[in-house]
């Protein structure tokens, strides 16, 4: 069986490794942080592996798995390519959004087959990831051996697998930014409001909860267009206006961001085409600053 060394085994490291142990993909080596409680961790939650802690302790491997996080990986990728035996033909990837495989360079000078790998997923525990990584997105680009290998693996563990142009990542990782970290960070200015009219926490949350859900299973059927509803796409200029006094009061970032999101809800708003002018102009007007 192939075999993986994992350096960095946090999230998406045990994550990884774990689903490729357990579907019979490879048998993990040795899995590397820099602390070993972390490493003797990631290796009990995993099932398999030598925990270690240094670079020069690591064995050689069909693939390496750099899970750092993405400020690490230069550097990591670096000292693994001045200090450590890298056979022609192992594949080492990393798993950043932004960084290209590019990053890997120096390994790829080696010999080594060089990728990168981002699942579209939120990680944030292991025992719960590993269960619904199932139809988790991972793009792909690097070496065409690499990327052959790597779809491989993933489709075995049950991923979607598609390929990305290196240029095109920054963008696409905006993209899963907008969609799920802000998508968070909307619903806990929601919050944050509702805590200034004295609901609690739980309280909001039982009122937030169904619009929540409704909101993004009509976005999933119907697409953003056809499911925006609220007082931008009724044209309801007043609503807009009182809205941003009643923030001014409180947050001025979320004043800021309650403008900023209006325009782009506007612009959504004029697709449907059931704004007049005269509503355009209003609505453009109440969400000047
Ligand atoms: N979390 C997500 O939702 C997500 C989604 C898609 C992609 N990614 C990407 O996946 C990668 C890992 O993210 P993560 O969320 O899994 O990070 P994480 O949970 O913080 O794990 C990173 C691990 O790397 C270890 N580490 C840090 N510096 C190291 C070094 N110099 N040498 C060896 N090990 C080191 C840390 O353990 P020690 O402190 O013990 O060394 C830690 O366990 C990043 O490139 C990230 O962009 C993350």
């Amino acid at each position: 069986m192939r075999t993986v060394n994992i350096i960095g085994a946090g999230k998406v490291g045990k994550t990884l490794g774990y689903l490729l142990a357990h579907n019979q993909c490879y048998r993990v080596q040795c899995v590397l942080n820099r602390s070993v409680a972390n490493a003797v961790s990631a290796v009990n939650f995993i099932g398999q592996g030598q925990a270690i802690t240094r670079l020069d302790q690591l064995q050689p491997a069909d693939l390496y798995l750099l899970t750092v996080p993405d400020n690490y990986i230069q550097s990591v990728a670096l000292q693994l390519a001045q200090h450590c035996y890298i056979r022609s033909g192992d594949v080492v990837v990393h798993c950043s959004g932004i960084f290209t495989s590019e990053t890997l360079q120096p390994l790829s000078a080696k010999g080594a087959l060089i990728a990168s790998l981002h699942p579209a997923k939120s990680f944030s525990f292991p025992e719960d990831d590993v269960h619904d990584f199932e139809n988790t997105c991972c793009t792909l680009e690097g070496d065409e051996n690499a990327c052959h290998i790597l779809k491989h693996d993933l489709v075995h563990i049950k991923a979607q697998v598609t390929r990305i142009d290196p240029n095109h990542k920054i963008l696409y990782h905006t993209a899963n930014v907008f969609c799920s970290n802000y998508l968070v960070t909307l619903v806990e200015a929601a919050l944050f409001i509702c805590e200034k009219i004295n609901l609690s926490k739980s309280e909001a949350l039982g009122i937030l909860q169904p619009l929540l859900s409704g909101t993004l299973n009509r976005i999933l059927k119907l697409g953003p267009q056809d499911a925006l509803t609220g007082p931008i796409a009724r044209g309801d200029h007043e609503v807009i206006k009182k809205e941003i006094q009643a923030l001014t009061n409180i947050s001025n970032d979320h004043e800021c961001a309650y403008r900023a999101l209006g325009k782009l809800t506007l612009s959504l708003a004029q697709k449907q085409g059931f704004l007049t002018p005269q509503q355009i102009l209003q609505l453009q007007d109440a969400l000047q600053a």
